[in-house]
């Protein structure tokens, strides 16, 4: 199904981040990826050694769970969104070594408004944190576009994916309040792209909304088991699993496949009834 296609897959942090299920299917489906993972970049300055260290720990745990899933071949590349640099010089370095995608899937979210699982009230968010939340869970899709299209990595006719959450559209049982924004302009931008890259080169965008995850960590740091448990029984088939959105993403990666502009839920059902 994806022969001779090349994916870039970002926001593995390790073997149970959502996008290791995306990359894995992929290779299943005979298609290639390269991945990319936060760590110390060239264009990182005035880091802390507290803030090098957890950069670096990032980087070889994202390492380590590329080469046991995927294997020692495929290549890892460092990549922080909130780098314009860094981004440019990643679309760049694909396009000298010859790599050409067929998509990508945006698999990063960042917010530090929510903390041991505690989310801070919206009235108290700074501008800092609303800004650096945005950056980094939406307006990066828009970024990474932009400069695989710039160096010509992106080919005509490709997909592009992100994964959201039904908060974008609803205040659930458990509001992220903060992200919820986010997540809410990262859907409005996939809309966006899918008009303007759609008549510029065919290119598709959609976007998933997937059920709450605790195995990743992510979803170890915002969620509660009672909410995994609520929203399992609110969903008619249950909370969808990883494997349910990596089967869906690999669908709309297929290049035969003509859906753009689509927010999709792959979620048991959960936004019927929630
Ligand atoms: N876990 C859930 O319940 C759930 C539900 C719906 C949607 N999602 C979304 O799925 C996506 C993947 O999350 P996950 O649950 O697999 O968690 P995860 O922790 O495995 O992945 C989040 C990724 O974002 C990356 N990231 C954060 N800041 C970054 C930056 N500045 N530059 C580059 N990368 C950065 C992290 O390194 C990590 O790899 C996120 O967009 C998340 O919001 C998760």
């Amino acid at each position: 199904m994806l022969q001779n296609k090349t994916f870039l897959i970002t926001g593995i942090a390790d073997n149970r981040s959502l996008a290791m299920y995306v990359a894995k299917e992929i290779i299943k489906q005979g298609g290639k990826v390269v991945c990319t993972g936060l760590g110390v970049s060239a264009f990182h300055s005035n880091l802390s050694d507290r803030a090098k260290a957890f950069l670096n720990t990032n980087f070889e745990d994202f390492k380590a769970s590329i080469k046991t899933e995927l294997g020692d071949t495929t290549r890892v590349d460092i990549l922080d969104v909130t780098l314009e640099e860094n981004m440019e010089d990643l679309a760049r370095n694909y396009e000298k070594d010859g790599i050409r995608l067929h998509g990508f899937l945006h698999a990063i979210a960042m917010d530090k408004t929510i903390r041991k699982k505690e989310v801070k009230p919206l009235l108290e968010v700074t501008r800092d944190e609303f800004c650096d939340t945005m950056d980094v869970s939406a307006y990066s899709l828009i970024r990474i576009a932009h400069y695989l299209l710039k160096y010509n990595v992106l080919q005509p006719g490709s997909s592009i994916c992100s994964i959201s959450y039904i908060a974008a559209s609803k205040v659930t049982f458990h509001p992220y309040r903060n992200m919820s924004i986010a997540k809410a302009a990262l859907e409005r931008i996939s809309v966006e792209l899918a008009d303007e890259l759609g008549r510029k080169n065919g290119t598709r965008v959609n976007a998933i909304r997937f059920s709450t995850y605790m195995g990743s960590k992510a979803g170890t740091a915002t969620l509660n088991q009672s909410d995994v448990d609520i929203s399992d029984r609110m969903s008619p088939l249950g909370n969808a699993h990883p494997q349910d959105l990596a089967t869906e993403v690999v669908h709309l990666f297929r290049p035969d496949v003509r859906i753009t502009g689509e927010i999709r839920h792959v979620d048991g059902g959960y936004h019927i009834t929630g």
